[in-house]
Parts: C-alpha cells; sequence; structure tokens
C-alpha cells in the first residue's frame, strides 16, 4: 500500500473555558485558515489520530470536525491518500481572501526601509530572463558539465554522511576543500596562501560583502573600475560605501587618475586578470602602480578574480595578489563560470593578520557555507576532474572564440574594435556612436542575448560597445548567429548616424 506522507500539523488552538464545544473549535480554526489561504487546496492535514495527540484531547472531537469539514467540502479524502484540503475550492474564494487582496486594503501608518536598498542601481538582468541566445555572457555551457562524475561524488557522500557531518562546521569551511584550493591556486594562479588563509564563501559577491563587513566603514570611499560589474558596485554601496568610479584604459585602471580623484580612499576593487566588461589584463606597471598606492596609503585592494582558468594568448598571468610584499591584497575567487553557478561555492585568500576578524565577522553573519557541496567539491579537484575539466573547457572555449573572430572578421563589414577576447569567455565590440540598447533589445527579438556597454557605467558613459559572450555558443551556431548580428547592426546603422567604424 502507498504510503502517506506525513502532514506538517497546522496551528489549531482550542480554548478549554470556552462556551464553544471542541469539536466546533476545530472546525472554526481549519475553516478560517483555509479561507484566508494559510492552508492551501490540495495541502494534507494531520491523520485524526496525531491532531488530537497533538491537542492532548480525545480523537471524537476532531472525527467529529473533519467529518463536518469533508461534508461542507472544505477537506476531501481519497483512499491511500489521507485528508487534504479541498482541490475543488474556487478561485474565487481563494483569491477574495489571499494576502495580497489583504494587504491591497491595508492602511497601516509608515512603512520604511533602508534607505540605501532603496537607491541601488536598477541592475538590468535583460534578455536573459526570456531565455537563453546566442552570445549569452557569463552563461555556462551545462552540457559540458561533467555530471556523471559530479553524481557519483554526491552519492559516495550520500553513502557516507555522518553524525559529525551534520552539526556546525568552521567558519572558514571544510578544511579538505580549502587544501584542494590551496593547492590549486599556488600552482595555477600564482596565489601566495596557506589553506589557513583560505574563507570558503558563496561566491565573489559574497567574498567583497564580508570584506565590507570586516574592513570598511559606511560612507568609506572605494574605487571601482569605470565600466564595471554594476552588482558588485551594488554590494558596497549596500553596506554603506561610497563608489568611486576610476577610469579603466587598454592597460586596466588608471591608477593616477584614482590617486587624484580620491588619494585616501580606503579600498579598491578590482579584476585585473580579465577585467570587467573590457576584458583588459592590467599590464605589470598598473599593477605595481596599485599595490604602491594601497602600500603608501594603507588601504586594502580587492582582487575580484571571476573568470581568469582560461587564456588564449600569451603567457598566463599570475594574480596581483602574487606581486603584494605588504599583504594588502585580499584575492577572491568563484566556482560559478569554471563549474556553475548554482553551486554558491567560492573563497577569500585572508592576509594572515585579518583571518580572525574575518571569522568573527562571518560567526555573525551566516557561520559558515553548506558544507555538504564542499566536500564533494574537495574530492572533485583532489581526484583530478577539476583540472581535466578545465583543460577541456579550455580547447572547447578556444575553438568557439576563433570561430566568434573569423566570422566577425568576414561578416561584418561594418565592425568596431573587437578587445577582451585573449581570456575569459566573452569579448567587446566597441562600436561608437551607435544605440546600443536599442541594438541589444531588437537583437533579443531575434534570439542574440547582446549586453550593452552602457548599464556598466556608473556614469556617463565614455564609449558604446556590446559584450559578446561565446562560452554557450554551440560553434555552429556561430556563424549564423553572427549573420544575425550583422543584420541587426545594419539595421540601426541605416537608422543612426554611425562614426566611422574600424574594420577588423
Ligand atoms: C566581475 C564579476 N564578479 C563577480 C561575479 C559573480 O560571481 P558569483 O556568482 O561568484 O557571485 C561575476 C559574475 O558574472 C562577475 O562578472
Amino acid at each position: 500500500m502507498k504510503k502517506v506522507s506525513s502532514a506538517i500539523i497546522p496551528i489549531i488552538t482550542i480554548d478549554r473555558d470556552s462556551q464553544l464545544p471542541l469539536h466546533r473549535q476545530v472546525y472554526d480554526r481549519y475553516r478560517a485558515a483555509i479561507l484566508d489561504f494559510s492552508l492551501r487546496p490540495g495541502q494534507r492535514v494531520p491523520s485524526t489520530r496525531t491532531l488530537a495527540s497533538e491537542l492532548g484531547v480525545s480523537r471524537t472531537p476532531v472525527v467529529d470536525a473533519y467529518e463536518q469539514l469533508l461534508a461542507e467540502g472544505y477537506f476531501e479524502s481519497r483512499v491511500g491518500d489521507g485528508t487534504v484540503v479541498s482541490r475543488s475550492l474556487t478561485d474565487q474564494i481563494r483569491r477574495s481572501e489571499s494576502s495580497t487582496s489583504r494587504f491591497a486594503s491595508l492602511r497601516s501608518g509608515r512603512r520604511s526601509r533602508a534607505l540605501r536598498a532603496t537607491k541601488l542601481e536598477p541592475v538590468q538582468s535583460g534578455p536573459r530572463q526570456r531565455g537563453r541566445g546566442a552570445f549569452c555572457a557569463g552563461q555556462v555551457p551545462f552540457e559540458h558539465f561533467p555530471l556523471q562524475v559530479w553524481n557519483r561524488l554526491i552519492t559516495r557522500h550520500c553513502r557516507n554522511t555522518c553524525e559529525t557531518s551534520l552539526g556546525y562546521g568552521d567558519p572558514m569551511g571544510s578544511r579538505n576543500l580549502r587544501e584542494a584550493i590551496a593547492v590549486y591556486l599556488r600552482t595555477a594562479r600564482g596565489v601566495h596562501c596557506d589553506s589557513d588563509q583560505i574563507m570558503i564563501v558563496c561566491g565573489s559577491l559574497h567574498a567583497i560583502e564580508i570584506s565590507a563587513r570586516a574592513l570598511l566603514e559606511p560612507g568609506s570611499r572605494v574605487w571601482v573600475e569605470e565600466p564595471g560589474y554594476p552588482f558588485a558596485r551594488n554590494t558596497l554601496a549596500l553596506h554603506g560605501c561610497q563608489v568611486v568610479p576610476v577610469p579603466v584604459d587598454g592597460e586596466g585602471l588608471v591608477v593616477n587618475v584614482g590617486i587624484k580623484k580620491c588619494r585616501e580612499a580606503q579600498a579598491a576593487l578590482v579584476t585585473p586578470s580579465h577585467q570587467m566588461p573590457l576584458g583588459v589584463t592590467m599590464s605589470a606597471t598598473r599593477r605595481l602602480q596599485l599595490l604602491e598606492w594601497a602600500e603608501n596609503s594603507g588601504a586594502w585592494i580587492i582582487e575580484d578574480d571571476y573568470d581568469s582558468e582560461y587564456r588564449y594568448e600569451g603567457m598566463p598571468i599570475a594574480s596581483l595578489q602574487g606581486l603584494d610584499r605588504n599583504f594588502r591584497v585580499l584575492y577572491a575567487g568563484t566556482f560559478s563560470k569554471v563549474l556553475f553557478p548554482s553551486l554558491r561555492l567560492g573563497y577569500l585568500v585572508l592576509p594572515p593578520d585579518l583571518v580572525a576578524t574575518f571569522q568573527e565577522v562571518r560567526m555573525a553573519m551566516d557561520t559558515f557555507s553548506p558544507g555538504f557541496y564542499q566536500e564533494v567539491l574537495a574530492d572533485f579537484i583532489r581526484e583530478g576532474h577539476f583540472s581535466r575539466h578545465i583543460r577541456r573547457m579550455r580547447s572547447l572555449y578556444a575553438e568557439r572564440r576563433m570561430t566568434l573572430i573569423e566570422c566577425l572578421r568576414q561578416e561584418l563589414g561594418l565592425t568596431g574594435e573587437v578587445s577582451g577576447s585573449h581570456a575569459g569567455t566573452y569579448l567587446v565590440l566597441t562600436l561608437n556612436g551607435i544605440p546600443e540598447q536599442a541594438i541589444a533589445e531588437r537583437a533579443a527579438g531575434r534570439g542574440l542575448w547582446l549586453l550593452p556597454l552602457s548599464p556598466f557605467y556608473a556614469g556617463k558613459p565614455s564609449r558604446q560597445g556590446l559584450v559578446l559572450g561565446y562560452g554557450s555558443t554551440p560553434v555552429e551556431e556561430i556563424p549564423k548567429a553572427v549573420r544575425k548580428l550583422r543584420e541587426v547592426l545594419a539595421g540601426s546603422v541605416a537608422s543612426t548616424k554611425m562614426n566611422h567604424p574600424k574594420r577588423l
């Protein structure tokens, strides 16, 4: 026989001093809960035996109440299915009493909210919400993730879950995972670190949030790249930081301008390996200037290394943290791009003297990141699946990148400047003087997901262009997608006066 799953016990209170008989009280409570939509159609209710025992009464009044509710159509009962709130209750009953309609008639006093929360930059997720399309930047091609291996590791850990793994864990995260990450970062990213300096977090933005809480006062000024990642600006603004946009050129953040604008800033947030969104790699000179400024002014540098696993040209570039001799850099990394974003795991490499403070802060926030997937990921890295996956994806992305560049060269007679393609999984097509927002909208209608550059600017955009992701666009779809792009651009050129575009 099918086993009926156990129901959640609803809040049914009874008053023993009331004149109302017990069965009437149980009936009234259920009826009210169904009409105010606290109990929803189809929701299971506990058996009469369970409820009677919870309430500490005999079963008879509960059985009487249930019979009445069944007779009036509030409950329904099927053999093998237990008793549930009637699925046939009309929409009108539900809607008229739903919390939204009650909310609409609410006339209570001030409903305040934090000013900071209302002043965040409206970040457009754009056509992404209309589904996946070609050139969707930041999207991972999940079909190439080794799910079988991953599922095998999950099964292994499910089988081996022991009682100790159920309790509170270390605010720094799983020791196994931190050791595996330390080996990877020292070897592949030139990061100077020990596993004791690594805190496991829920992605890069979480790393930035924890750093802001631990190091910065509300009101602190922070250099951010202009253009830069708007979500990160919002994370800082939510903490009350004042962001100071510093322009980015072909060598990365222009440190001298930062010093002129706000020498006394308390921190800088940078993406030196592959600048978001222009894709520039910060030059050695700028790196040294940035470190020198931080050392002289006592500022912190948060290095957001969100997608630098993939490089296609030139020598691998070591992290900024690896150049730092004064422990001024906090290095943040994420598994969102290299594996998949729903994992919500990343890491923060801390200067050794900050570890204790960060632990305290973490204990005051969310204590630590969920442990199960940390252990699965530790095995994924230790057993070599991680580096194998990176190698396979690098050659897949390299092929997609080459195809895209070649198609842009052949198809787009009117193109602008392509930049940022030497690393990561996207490139930027700079097309000054184009209505980029309108182009992105029109392209979305044809199944292309193009990100205009302007939302990446905190201030007035100094250039226009489009970010084209190639990571999740299969190689055979690229030529057709570029032809569509050419048509969309040609339509816009016809209706707009463009600057003379450069040939590729
Ligand atoms: C520059 C940059 N930093 C951080 C993130 C967010 O990463 P996470 O998913 O780890 O929060 C992204 C995501 O696209 C990004 O582009």
